[in-house]
């Protein structure tokens, strides 16, 4: 069988039972797409660069569903725990996603919980903050990742709170930061001009039916254990992918996994407008339609 248009590794699993490739197709997988990768240069960069040429922290925009926390985690997973030769760990990257409500001594609660160091949640917020101070320092956090950096918005005195006590944390232990949210996180940090100040924004882009839009389709088939080639970065088929999934990278690949799963229990092995038109699913206007009615 000629398996040309799959990565080695994913036509092994070719010949495993459906139930597997099924699992397969369900997975998380990361594809490079070109915002996503210079996201994660410039969070290297932030990373690496010595302490005294530091660029400014990053915030993350983007709707939902457009990949944001995709780019932490697998950056995250890029720069796994450590331990030096003198038996010392090193967290390079610690990464939390914010309370649902701003609230300060959760957000220590957190840090200390992540670093897996057992503490009384009942305690006083400023114990709290020295604990996770001193644990961060202890385990040579390199840099800090706030995914939900949105949910930071909007309650007033607590926002304030947790706003100031994150500048103080990048003050005193001099780690950069990477926030991560919806346009809400930046009426956030309007409430702090001095932290705000420190930070710049980068958007992902919404997509649209381009020719990056396509290579993504493309690097996605090579992804999908299908015996046949679909074709998906072709403009017929790309433009129905489109129209069904609207433009963030989120619905594109459930879309994707739906088309690929009906693909190896129809039999069919390969993903086409019609085998796309056969699936249930609500296109992303009906969704926009729906919305504007209510
Ligand atoms: N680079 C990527 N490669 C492959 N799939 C991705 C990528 N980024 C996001 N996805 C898919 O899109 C979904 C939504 O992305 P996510 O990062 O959770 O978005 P956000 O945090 O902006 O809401 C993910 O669960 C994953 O299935
Ligand atoms: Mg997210």
């Amino acid at each position: 069988m000629n398996t040309d248009h799959l990565l080695p590794e994913v036509a092994e699993v070719l010949d495993e039972p459906n139930e597997h490739r099924i699992e397969f197709c369900r997975q998380d997988r990361w594809v490079g797409y070109t915002a996503a990768t210079k996201a994660l240069d410039e969070l290297d960069d932030l990373l690496n660069f010595p302490k005294n040429l530091r660029p400014n922290n990053i915030l993350l925009v983007a709707g939902s569903g457009n990949g944001k926390s995709s780019i932490l985690e697998y950056f995250t997973n890029r720069h796994p725990i450590l331990v030096t030769h003198e038996g010392k760990p090193v967290v390079p990257v610690l990464k939390i996603e914010m309370p649902s409500k701003p609230d300060e001594s959760e957000f220590w609660s957190l840090i200390l919980w992540t670093l897996g160091i057992s503490h009384r949640e009942g305690d006083r917020a400023a114990h709290k903050k020295r604990q996770a101070k001193s644990a961060m320092v202890n385990a040579n956090v390199q840099m800090l990742a706030l995914d939900e950096f949105n949910n930071v918005a909007d309650a007033g005195r607590a926002t304030s709170d947790l706003l100031a006590a994150i500048r103080n944390l990048s003050n005193e232990l001099r780690v950069p930061i990477v926030a991560a949210g919806t346009a809400k996180a930046i009426n956030a940090l309007n409430l702090d001009p001095q932290l705000k100040s420190r930070f710049e924004p980068i958007g992902l882009p919404r997509w649209s039916a381009d020719r990056e839009y396509r290579t993504f389709l493309a690097s996605y088939e090579q992804l999908l254990p299908l015996a046949k080639p679909s074709g998906l970065s072709k403009a017929e088929l790309a433009n129905a992918i489109f129209a069904l999934a609207g433009d963030t990278v989120g619905q594109t690949v459930k879309l994707l996994r739906r088309a690929a799963v009906e693909a190896v229990e129809s039999g069919a092995e390969q993903i086409s407008v019609d085998l796309l038109n056969g699936l249930a699913w609500t296109r992303s206007d009906a969704w926009q339609a729906v919305a504007k009615a209510v």
